[in-house]
């Protein structure tokens, strides 16, 4: 029994891979290295391929006697999916769904999803949960919804069971300092920290600090992406231990302001952040963070690393990799 690991290259897919396998699963990766790195992967079996090309798909799932798969291969920059749709429907909806029929029709029965909070919008109520209500405010978190929709009715008319799980902020870097985010690509907060902080970038730009939050700045839900692996390996037991299709929020419950990032890190650190306060983006909404106790109820997971292990896993690892993995190939 192999698990199939899509995007195993990149940020979250290389942390999980490398958990998998120090779990005792089987796995083989296939990743384009469009955004992903070969050195991320280790000596872990890789394919260098695309989701959507099913006959690979095929190929793979025979030759490695695949039985899971875990899905993260998709692009993710919400500005870009608004300025190009088609990328992002042909790759994250088309793809997947490419991807998901060859693997259905090669005998593979669980599915673990990455899908986004993203889903959610601005929501009502905080902490949220999984039952809020869906507002898409860009064309990358539709692709997310349509996907789970996509697994839900697979697992409706096919043998097909899934977890889609719900991220919050991922953040933070391997503990080893071995493993990490290739900030070239990364629209995320901290990455965007320590390259003002480590000079590799003018300021920080902190959007909006007169929102109706305690000091004033917009507050989010930052999981270690460590943590965030190990609700991909509760997601496959429990999906091999016959769980039905779900959806799951996977974040702490605890919300985190862009303020208390940058004092976090600076304290860590030792060094200050240099930034600037900017006006509000369009879109951002002022607040939102998990109701978790879904994850924690059925999927026996929690988050356990704290706002300061984010922070000084981040610092190392892009202290020691300012080009990510970039340098390690070269
Ligand atoms: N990083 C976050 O905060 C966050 C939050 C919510 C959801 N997600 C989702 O988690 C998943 C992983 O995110 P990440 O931060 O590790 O991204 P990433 O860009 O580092 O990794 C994605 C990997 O998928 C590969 N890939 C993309 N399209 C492919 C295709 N068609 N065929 C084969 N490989 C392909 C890329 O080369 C890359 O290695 C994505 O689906 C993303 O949408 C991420």
């Amino acid at each position: 029994m192999t698990v199939l690991v899509t995007g195993g290259a990149g940020y979250i897919g290389s942390i999980t891979t490398r958990l998998l396998v120090e779990r005792g699963f089987g796995v083989v990766v296939l990743d384009s290295l469009e955004l992903g790195h070969r050195a991320a992967v280790n000596d872990v079996p890789l394919v260098v391929g695309n989701i959507a090309d099913s006959d690979l798909v095929t190929r793979v799932c025979r030759e490695h006697k695949v039985s899971d798969v875990v899905h993260f291969a998709a692009y993710k920059a919400v500005g870009e999916s608004m300025q190009n749709p088609t990328k992002y429907f042909d790759n994250n909806v088309a793809g997947t769904h490419s991807l998901i029929a060859a693997v259905v029709s090669a005998g593979v029965e669980n599915v673990v999803f990455s899908s986004t909070a993203a889903i959610y919008g601005d929501p009502d109520i905080v902490p949220v949960t999984e039952d809020a209500e869906v507002r898409c405010e860009s064309v990358y978190a539709a692709t997310k919804r349509m996907t789970e929709q996509i697994l839900e009715w697979y697992s409706a008319t096919r043998n097909l069971r899934s977890v889609s799980l719900r991220y919050f902020n991922a953040a933070g870097a391997a503990s080893d300092g071995t493993l990490g985010e290739d900030w070239r690509y990364s629209q995320n907060l901290v990455p965007h920290v320590m390259k003002a902080l480590l000079g590799f970038a003018p300021a920080l730009k902190v959007f909006g600090n007169d929102y109706s939050t305690p000091d004033g700045t917009g507050i989010r839900d930052y999981i270690h992406v460590e943590d965030l692996a190990e609700s991909h390996v509760a997601a496959l037991q429990y999906l091999r231990g016959g769980g039905d299709t779900m959806i799951c929020n996977v974040g702490t419950g605890v919300g985190t302001s862009v303020m208390d990032i940058i004092s976090t890190t600076e304290r860590v650190t030792g060094r200050a952040v240099p930034y600037d306060i900017a006006p509000r983006r369009a879109g951002d909404p002022a607040r939102y963070f998990a109701n978790a106790s879904k994850a924690e109820r059925v999927l026996g997971w929690t988050s356990r690393r704290l706002l300061d292990d984010i922070i000084a896993s981040a610092f190392a690892w892009h202290s020691a990799h300012p080009h990510g993995h970039a340098a390690s190939q070269a």
